[in-house]
């Protein structure tokens, strides 16, 4: 890895790709990226930002010139209004990631690591007390953002099973906590108890069961894999791979730790129900066996992740003008 491409580059991959002495050409189109991420890796002489769009596949293509790498983060990564506007998971999620393969293609570039996510599982009926691993049958899908991720991956196989590519890794990621956290449930809360602290309204019951990982632990499970080539030798040339911890709160839990951090005591007020919204997962657990046995190992639990989220929120506060 001597040149990365980074689709949605306003994250800590970029940094830590930086770090690492790589290059890296960095692609965002700012939808909800914020570029004061970036103050940082603007400085840095190996890094180049090309303000650009997915959909824009000509662009794409002249920017992606001369990378070995790409890294493909940018989505719309809200599942919950999806219905909102139909299309938006399919052209963002789906024709994007076909226009990220057909730059490659383009280019000649090889490898590619994916973000796509747990909603993939839809609601994991099978045999849902158990962590979800990869090789678990899809069952029904029940968001446009998952069957959307799920069209991406696909995609990604073909392109590897064609030869198109060598090493497709697929990444089905939990909820992410941490710093430079913009949207998510913790941010929900926290900025409805800044607005009024003694009420919270929660959606659904509270009984919803979440696995949650933390950003850092993220970024190094992405680096961890792509360097060892696992893809390269796998059947399809294709490895997906679970990201996550061992672990899942209740969305109760979750407020009774957030509500402590704050010496906060609110009325909470539950809008019913045992999902948040349409195509909610009410119990998210991965299996996470399979990139633990590469050496990977995440560092935070879940409530650490929750803690130091609500910290950097605290001490961020621009980010909600920033997200109106
Ligand atoms: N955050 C999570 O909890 C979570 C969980 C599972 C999977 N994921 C996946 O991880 C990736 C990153 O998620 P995130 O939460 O950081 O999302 P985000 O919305 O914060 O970041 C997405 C980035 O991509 C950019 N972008 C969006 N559309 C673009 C387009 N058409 N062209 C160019 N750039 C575009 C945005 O400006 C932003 O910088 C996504 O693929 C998401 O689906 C995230």
């Amino acid at each position: 890895m001597q040149h990365v491409f980074v689709t949605g580059a306003s994250g800590f991959l970029v940094d830590r790709l930086l770090a690492d002495g790589i290059t890296v050409t960095g692609w965002d189109n700012l939808s909800t990226g914020q570029i004061r991420f970036l103050d940082g890796a603007l400085q840095h002489p190996k890094f180049k930002l090309v303000r650009g769009d997915n959909l824009d596949l000509p662009a794409l293509t002249a920017a992606m010139k001369g990378v070995d790498f790409v890294f493909h983060l940018a989505a719309n990564a809200d599942i919950k209004d999806g219905w909102q506007h139909p299309r938006k998971d399919l052209e963002q999620n789906t024709i994007a990631t076909f226009n990220v393969l057909e730059a490659m293609r383009a280019n000649g570039v090889k490898r590619i690591g994916f973000s796509s996510t747990g909603s993939v599982y839809g609601e994991a009926l099978v045999t849902p007390e158990r962590p979800t691993p990869e090789t678990d049958t899809f069952p029904i899908q029940t968001s446009l953002y998952g069957a959307s991720k799920s069209a991406g991956e696909g995609l990604l196989a073909a392109y590897a099973e064609g030869n198109q590519i060598d090493e497709a890794y697929i990444f089905r990621f939990v909820s992410i906590l941490g710093e430079r956290y913009t949207h998510g449930h913790v941010f929900d809360f926290y900025k409805q108890l800044v607005e009024h602290p003694d009420r919270l309204r929660v959606l659904g019951d509270g009984s919803q069961r979440k696995s949650y990982l933390y950003v850092q632990d993220c970024v190094e499970a992405l680096l961890h894999v792509t360097r060892n080539h696992t893809a390269r030798d796998a059947k399809h040339h294709t490895q997906i791979y679970n990201l996550g911890t061992p672990e899942y709160v209740q969305v109760k839990d979750s407020i009774a730790a957030i509500c402590e951090a704050l010496n906060l005591s609110p009325k909470l007020e539950f809008t019913g129900g045992d999902r948040g919204w349409i195509g909610d997962n009410p119990f998210i657990y991965l299996d996470t066996k399979r990139i633990q046995s590469t050496g990977w190992k995440p560092k935070l639990t879940i409530r650490q992740g929750i803690i130091k989220t609500l910290r950097w929120l605290e001490a961020n506060r621009w980010v909600y003008e920033a997200r109106r």
